[in-house]
């Protein structure tokens, strides 16, 4: 298994501790950035967790991805601030520029993962969208296209 190791060590920090299965999930999924099946399989084995506990823990919280994501990760801000500052024009401009449809988030090479968020804490700026750790405000469709080609 890919990052085997990192995995175990990640298990021996979190194991018999209560209320660990959650940071071990994070860590796990830091780790390979995403939880695979066969990740939360071998947490399972290693730990006498039940596999179906795993992952209705990884299925319930947002954080925890199921799938492969992007290189860049574009959270688009849907807050009420963003909301009624036109994010959903924001959405539409960003999936069109990257050939999402509404089903995919991820871009097909793999640079892009989009997904929509609550508040980014920045409602001044309204609408917002954060790739990775930089923050675009006071965005309109137009302005997408330019942020965007920074990370392609
Ligand atoms: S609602 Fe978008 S930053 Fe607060």
């Amino acid at each position: 298994m890919k990052y085997k190791t990192e995995i175990d060590i990640a298990i021996n920090k979190f194991i018999g501790k209560k209320g660990a299965l959650i940071p071990l999930l994070q860590n796990a999924q830091d780790i390979e950035g995403y939880l695979s099946k066969e990740i939360m399989s071998y947490v399972s084995e290693k730990t006498g967790i039940k596999l179906a506990h795993i992952y209705g823990v990884a299925t319930f919280y947002t954080m925890f991805r199921l799938k492969p994501q992007g290189k860049h990760i574009i959270r688009v801000c849907k807050g009420t601030a963003c909301h009624v500052s036109n994010a959903n024009s924001i959405m539409n401009e960003v999936n069109n520029h990257l050939n999402l449809s509404g089903e995919e988030d991820t871009t097909k090479d793999g640079n892009f993962t989009v997904m929509s968020v609550a508040c980014l804490g920045c409602c001044s700026l309204a609408p917002v969208i954060m790739i990775d750790d930089n923050t675009y405000g006071k965005l309109t469709p137009d302005s997408i296209g330019k942020i965007l080609k920074k990370y392609e």
